[in-house]
């Protein structure tokens, strides 16, 4: 069955997570920061993801931008930074992270084969509007879609049905692309063809079902499709 729809998640995948701890260690005054910036990305990004997995298993919603502040604000207590200034700004340069270099091009060439593109994000939808807007990938994204309009994080199903919602397609004519093992196996169990941008090297999850392909990042997309 042919490809339609190319769906992306969006943090990790499209967008630098790491970017908004790494700029602002780059800034002047920052020294106790730029000591601890990687762990503190790292420790970021996992409570923020553990903390949706567990709200999605209790029923407890909440935007992921509550999430993103409850992870951060646990990150920099383990990392001994009480610099509420500092949070600010992390949390100011989360809504503006960078698409990572090889993001417009792959966009642009689906795009110019006739392929819908769309992300799917446990993003709320204000944050996945910033990071669209000052990336500027915004031109080649026939929609943007947040698990706000169901209210669950993924893996759940609910949250890949969006997706046959919107195209009006059946899971086989998705390539679903995502840098996080755990994602990949759930949308590869829901149905959809799904790639696993592995940029980390990671070892791959022992989950419901495994990715169909696993890339270092997204130059090639276009060549699977
Ligand atoms: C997202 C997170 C899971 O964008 O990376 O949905």
């Amino acid at each position: 069955m042919p490809v339609k729809v190319c769906v992306f998640d969006a943090y990790g995948t499209l967008f630098d997570v790491a970017a908004a701890a790494r700029i602002a260690s780059e800034q002047p005054g920052r020294e106790t920061l730029a000591a601890v910036w990687p762990a503190l990305a790292a420790d970021w990004r996992a409570k923020q993801l553990e903390y949706s997995w567990l709200r999605a298993v209790t029923g407890d919603h909440v935007p992921f931008w509550q999430v993103t502040k409850d992870g951060l604000d646990w990150a920099m207590e383990k990392a001994g930074l009480d610099d509420p200034e500092l949070r600010e700004l992390l949390l100011a340069l989360y809504w503006e992270l960078a698409a990572y270099r090889e993001v417009p091009m792959m966009l642009a060439t689906l795009k110019a084969r006739g392929l819908d593109c769309a992300i799917l994000s446990n993003g709320s939808p204000e944050m996945l509007e910033g990071a669209v807007d000052h990336s500027g990938i915004g031109l080649y994204l026939d929609a943007v879609l947040s698990v706000e309009s169901v209210g669950i994080f993924k893996p759940a199903r609910a949250v890949y049905d969006m997706v046959g919602a919107r195209f009006g397609c059946s899971p086989g004519e998705v390539l679903f692309v995502s840098s996080n093992g755990w994602d990949a196996a759930g949308a590869a169990a829901y149905g959809f063809r799904t790639v696993w941008v592995n940029r980390l090297d990671l070892p791959q999850d022992r989950l419901m079902a495994a990715p169909h392909h696993v890339l270092s990042d997204l130059t090639t997309i276009p060549e699977i499709v």
